[in-house]
């Protein structure tokens, strides 16, 4: 982790306000969270507590309604539609619950299609990565089947390639394991495990204490706040049971 010290992203006084309800929704409220470049973060807390709210907020998907959110020393709330998307795009990579790959497209092609977006005129550029992403994370003798003709295990391994192949500073992911059986589970968590030792910055939401023991720390949210942190440091195989142990006596200390 070279860069261990230097600043991926951070929000400043993140709120998130909804305001069809009566009375309004406070869901995020004073979130102040720090992103180290190479670090992976892991968003933990009950259900409702805000959590996709927040990867939401500090990726560009959705606004807050106050605060900055800093990306490459750029406040990202105060970018247009089209300067964030083109942000989005291109320093980001988004995996969720569900794979969104599209049905008519092999899973070769799925994965190309937003390097392509970025860069059209580098096509062979994004081919040639795309196949060593295949072949990394042990996809590539499925690349031109469709996506129901490979495993849930598969599939998520595709999004997370997709997601990586404009070579993005930061990977958010959402629940990315919470529609897998738990061996289909430890291979996508392998899978992001080895992205983080490839040096990209990880934030992902997980219920799964076994998930979340993967990250270097792990913040844990009520009530739309940052409430308690939780730093175990690298994750190996060998310290992998203890760490899911403690991890889970402090989650316990929460309310989880
Ligand atoms: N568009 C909306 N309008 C009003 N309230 C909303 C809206 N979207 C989310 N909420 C509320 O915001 C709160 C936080 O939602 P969020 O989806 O961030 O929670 P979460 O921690 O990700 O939950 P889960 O673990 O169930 O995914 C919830 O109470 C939810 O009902
Ligand atoms: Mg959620």
């Amino acid at each position: 982790m070279a860069h261990a010290n230097s600043l991926a992203l951070r929000s400043q006084d993140l709120t998130k306000t909804y305001a069809s309800t009566d009375p309004p929704t406070r869901v995020l409220d004073g979130i102040d969270l720090t992103v180290r470049e190479g670090e992976f973060l892991v968003v933990m807390g009950a259900s409702g507590s805000g959590k996709s709210t927040l990867l939401y907020s500090i990726s560009g998907m959705d606004r807050p309604s106050s605060g900055s959110v800093f990306l490459d020393g750029r406040d990202l709330t105060t970018l247009n539609d089209a300067e964030m998307s083109r942000t989005r795009l291109t320093r980001m990579g988004f995996v969720f619950q569900q794979a969104y790959l599209l049905a008519n497209l092999s899973i070769r092609d799925n994965i190309l299609l937003p390097a392509l977006k970025a860069a059209p005129d580098a096509r062979d550029e994004a081919v040639a990565r795309v196949q060593a992403l295949m072949e990394r994370f042990e996809i590539a003798h499925v690349a031109d089947h469709g996506i129901t003709q490979v495993s849930g295990g598969q599939l998520q391994r595709a999004s997370i390639c997709r997601a990586l192949a404009c070579e993005p500073a930061i990977l958010f992911a959402d629940e990315p394991t919470g529609a897998l059986n738990s061996s289909m589970s430890a291979e996508v968590m392998d899978a992001l495990t080895g992205v983080h030792r490839d040096g990209t910055t990880i934030v992902m939401v997980t219920h799964d204490p076994a998930c979340a023991a993967r990250g270097d720390r792990v913040v844990y949210l009520r009530d739309g706040r940052i409430v308690a942190e939780n730093t175990p440091g690298p994750w190996t195989r060998e310290n992998a049971d203890r760490r899911e142990d403690d991890l889970l006596a402090w989650l316990r200390n929460q309310g989880f």
